[in-house]
């Protein structure tokens, strides 16, 4: 698995899984929904630490091209992402040996929104995340839906962004 799309939306099969399907489509990757794992919010204590967490991030550490792909929910990425982000501190606390085995991975991010451009701070959070882990942020794909997401209508985006890969 050369790349793995880390898929969190509030709708599994909305505009940003049609988005994730197109680009999985063009690249063979393999997509892990949020939905389908079952990790609780950042917790100080670790009480948490045997939830899905760690086996997610063991399948996601497979891949050298990490794509987050996140509807934009008030100017931000969804709750299920933004659960998944707070959890990589585990990576950095309890778990240093792992989370030093993000280094070096290539980082993408693609989203959905209604607005036809979103704000530099919806894209920050994942760009600095990278950098602060160690690994490259690449590139950022925005395709905005302000009805059903359309393949045709986004297609030169999405080339642009499959030909920087
Ligand atoms: C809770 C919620 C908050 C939203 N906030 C924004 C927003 O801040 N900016 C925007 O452009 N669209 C916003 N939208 C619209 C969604 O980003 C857009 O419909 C997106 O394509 C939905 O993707 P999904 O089908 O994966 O949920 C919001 C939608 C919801 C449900």
């Amino acid at each position: 698995m050369a790349t793995a799309i880390i898929f969190g939306s509030s709708n599994g099969d909305g505009n940003t899984r049609q988005l994730v399907n197109t680009i999985s489509n063009n690249l063979s990757a393999k997509i892990f929904d949020l939905n389908d794992f079952n990790f609780s919010f950042y917790d100080y204590a670790h009480h948490n630490k045997n939830d899905d967490f760690l086996p997610l991030i063991h399948s996601i550490l497979q891949a050298n091209h990490l794509i987050f792909a996140t509807p934009m929910y008030w100017y931000s990425m969804s709750a299920q992402m933004k659960v998944f982000f707070d959890r990589l501190s585990d990576l950095i606390s309890i778990e240093k040996e792992i989370g030093r085995l993000l280094k070096g991975k290539k980082v993408s991010l693609i989203a959905t929104g209604c607005d036809p451009i979103p704000p530099s701070c919806f894209s920050e959070p994942v760009r600095l995340t990278a950098q602060h882990l160690g690994m490259h942020y690449h590139s950022f794909l925005y395709c905005t839906c302000p009805q059903d997401f359309s393949v045709i209508e986004h297609r030169p985006q999405i080339n642009q962004f499959l030909n920087t890969l």
